[in-house]
């Protein structure tokens, strides 16, 4: 049953003519409404496809729906909350990838999408956790500037035959951070039969103790079509929401319930009906800036 502010909602997006996209860890009350959930890749594939609505509120953080308005740059996206940034996506500015190509000068540049337009522009393709593989292996290069994750540049260096060259050298996720081998002792012992899902933005050590390392809409397809009964999931909470809400008759457990991104949780139920009512806040990216960078976009959508 949804509750008023969902109707408002749901009445004023008709009104607009607006589409509401959500990521994975946006909370249970958003996921209800929005016209699309996914992962970053999902949602950028989702982005290159809209043809018929005015208005993308992007439910989300800066990345994200930055990455819509390259894609649609006739359009106009909006953030229910301005402030809602990937912190992991401002640790690597443009600077840094122009140094590291005159350092390495027969190097591709592969940036994850959790990055800023400005840094987008600097990169020949991009990747998200769910094709980073494949984007790797579809280039002619051996040698791979890689960021701004260290922990997807190791998942991806595990699974390639080419150098990868993290940049920064530290780049990483302060949720996905949270997680300690402990914490899959305590859930296995008291679980042993569960599956145990990880994302790649966790630790190597946890990626060595996974069943499967998945992006968050690679844990969605596989929990969905597995025969397995109890799945542990480590990753952000709001993935377990889902995860819930769409199996019913499986059992999933958090490898952590404190792993939640407080970016993603800026935007509210308050805040998203503010956005319609007021067209607020746009996003915009530099003309320039668009246009290089959605080579890259573009280059990794072919690849996806
Ligand atoms: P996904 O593309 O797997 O949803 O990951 C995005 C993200 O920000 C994970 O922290
Ligand atoms: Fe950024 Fe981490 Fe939040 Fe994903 S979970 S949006 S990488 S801070």
């Amino acid at each position: 049953m949804l509750n008023n502010l969902q109707k408002d909602i749901l009445k004023l997006k008709e009104e607009k003519n607006a589409i509401i996209l959500a990521h994975n860890y946006q909370i249970g009350d958003i996921q209800e409404i929005a016209d699309f959930i996914g992962d970053s890749l999902e949602l950028c594939i989702k982005a290159s496809q809209i043809t018929d609505s005015d208005l993308i509120v992007f439910c989300g953080v800066d990345f994200m729906a930055e990455t819509a308005a390259i894609l649609n740059p006739d359009k106009k996206i909006i953030l229910p909350e301005r402030e809602a940034e990937c912190p992991m996506a401002h640790m690597l500015p443009a600077e840094e990838i122009k140094k590291a190509r005159a350092r390495y000068p027969e190097a591709a540049v592969v940036l994850y999408v959790n990055t800023l337009a400005e840094a987008k522009a600097e990169a020949d393709i991009l990747c998200t956790s769910s094709n980073a593989v494949a984007v790797v292996e579809s280039l002619t290069e051996d040698q791979i500037l890689f960021g701004p994750d260290m922990n997807l540049a190791s998942y991806v260096s595990r699974q390639v035959d080419k150098e990868i060259i993290p940049i920064p050298e530290e780049g990483h996720c302060y949720v996905h951070k949270m997680f300690h081998t402990g914490d899959i002792y305590f859930m296995k012992e008291k679980y042993p039969d569960a599956v145990l899902l990880v994302h790649p933005e966790c630790d190597v050590e946890l990626q060595d103790e996974a069943d499967e390392v998945l992006s968050t809409g690679g844990m969605i397809s596989y929990v969905a079509h597995s025969d397995c009964q109890t799945f542990i999931i480590g990753t952000e909470i709001d993935m377990v929401t889902r995860l819930r809400r769409e199996n019913p008759d499986k059992t999933i457990l958090p490898l952590l319930s404190e792993a939640i991104c407080e970016n993603m949780k800026l935007h509210t139920l308050e805040k998203i009906k503010n956005s319609l009512l007021n067209e607020e806040y746009p996003v915009t990216v530099d003309k320039d800036i668009a246009d290089k960078s959605r080579k890259a976009v573009e280059r990794m959508l072919e690849v996806s």
